[in-house]
């Protein structure tokens, strides 16, 4: 097996754990997990959520990186060698094409969100909202969500801005993410103050954290679990790709619980910054896609330098997507400079005009688009159910297999180099079991089959 991946290298430990908690911390954890813990009820969701990360996250996550190191290519050429060293079937490296295909569609809807974000660095920043009401935070958002020519034009932006990123490599990456994380998570903290001072902390905590298992359905279970796989960047590649830049030196079972664990804890402050301000404002938890952004914006039209403070909130939101995007693309450009012999250069720009036409159903799904349906569901909820809920759910579970079925136990052994047997065999235990018969108890209980 190869000691180095042809497209470069992390320099440090420090720097893969940012570049993947980078890739981690999103969209996801502060658009998706609010409003989506508020569509499904609340507590009893987050409990299911926090115990995927920890039950099929966490081992996944381990087995995902495990791969990508002993490959060191896109997913694809790693799937295709890993398969052919455990003799196993040539088909595994369509895992490699599912999570290509699947990075292309999470992209394409996920630059348009991005694009809300960079937009309301504009507004905030603007005073547009000062002293505003929550229905007048409303309106403003159900205006510029109804313009197709704005969210086009900011989904273009950030685009292009991710591809940029992207064609200059491992090293830029690197860069990119040393400032973003800490800054992040400190003006969370500020506002989870805010919501603590001004918010109805109580009704918030107690909505984030009080379980009512009555509030709960399957489709709720699954969406729990697909958001487990969406969060940490699970089951499509990305991951494998990162570690596929690993020195083999670094220990992926400590690194991946630290990412885990900011991954989970940046998601929860969002939750506690965003329901104490919901509920002290008479909104709906339920309200959908739009949660966050009809939301902070009343905290920040009454604090003190709020218009300061929401500019640079929506500025790190852009950033921490912008080292998602980056992550999402990744494993269809290093395919593409390894197969196809492009340069880097040109394999960005192919695989970014792919993912930003497909992201144009996304933008008119939001207004002229609006009604056209697929079971109910408008061209941005089918991309968002079939590659989260789905996709993602399958990656997971094929990767698993593969890691605790397919490769050979003693190869394992060795790239994970664990510090204690025991700790190796519960890894096994869960890959082998717990994790590929949960994701499948989920599917089919989802589909109505148990
Ligand atoms: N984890 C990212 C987020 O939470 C999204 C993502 C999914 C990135 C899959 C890469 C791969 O926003």
């Amino acid at each position: 097996m190869r000691k180095t991946s042809q497209h470069g290298q992390w320099s440090s430990r420090l720097a893969f754990i940012l570049a993947a908690t980078g890739s981690a911390v999103g969209l996801g954890n502060i658009w998706k997990f609010p409003y989506i813990t508020g569509e499904n009820g609340g507590g009893a969701f987050v409990l299911v959520y926090l115990a995927c990360i920890f039950a099929i996250g966490i081992p996944i996550m381990m087995a995902e990186i495990m791969l990508g190191r002993r490959g060191r290519q896109s997913p694809i050429n790693t799937m295709r060698d890993l398969a052919r060293e455990a003799a196993g079937s040539r088909f595994w490296s369509w895992l490699g094409w599912l999570g290509v295909i699947a990075g292309f569609l999470i992209l394409s809807y996920y630059s348009v969100i991005a694009g809300w974000a960079m937009a309301y660095v504009v507004r905030v920043g603007s005073g547009v909202f000062d002293g505003v009401t929550s229905d007048g935070v409303s309106n403003i958002f159900g205006q510029f969500i109804a313009d197709p020519e704005k969210l086009l034009a900011w989904h273009s932006l950030f685009m292009i801005l991710t591809m940029l990123v992207v064609a200059r490599g491992v090293k830029g990456l690197e860069r990119t993410v040393k400032f973003l994380m800490p800054a992040l998570l400190v003006i969370l903290v500020l506002l989870v103050g805010y919501a603590m001072e001004q918010g109805s902390f109580q009704q918030g905590v107690s909505f984030l954290f009080k379980a009512d298992f009555s509030k709960i359905t399957s489709d709720g279970i699954l969406t729990a679990m697909g958001h487990a796989f969406f969060t940490l960047s699970l089951g499509m590649g990305a991951i494998m790709v990162y570690g596929s830049y690993l020195p083999s030196k670094i220990s992926i079972g400590s690194t991946t619980i630290i990412i885990a664990l900011a991954d989970t804890a940046v998601a929860l402050l969002a939750g506690l910054a965003i329901f104490p301000i919901v509920f002290a404002n008479g909104l709906e938890p339920g309200s959908g896609p739009g949660l966050i952004f009809q939301t902070l914006p009343i905290a920040f039209g009454h604090m003190a330098y709020g218009s300061i403070f929401g500019a640079l909130f929506f500025v790190l939101l852009f950033f921490a997507a912008w080292s998602s995007s980056i992550s999402l693309i990744e494993p269809a450009v290093a395919w593409l400079v390894e197969n196809k012999k492009m340069s880097r250069m040109r394999a960005c720009i192919w695989a970014g005009l792919v993912t930003w036409t497909v992201g144009i159903g996304t933008v008119l799904s939001f207004n002229i688009a609006a009604d056209l349906t697929l079971f109910g569901k408008t061209f941005f909820d089918v991309l968002d159910y079939l590659t989260a809920n789905i996709m993602l759910p399958l990656g997971g579970l094929c990767i698993a297999i593969f890691a605790g079925w397919v490769m050979n136990k003693e190869t394992a052994r060795q790239e994970l180099s664990l510090k204690h047997a025991a700790l190796f065999n519960t890894w096994l235990f869960l890959v082998k079991f717990v994790s590929p018969l949960a994701v499948l108890v989920v599917f089919l209980k989802a589909i109505e089959v148990i």
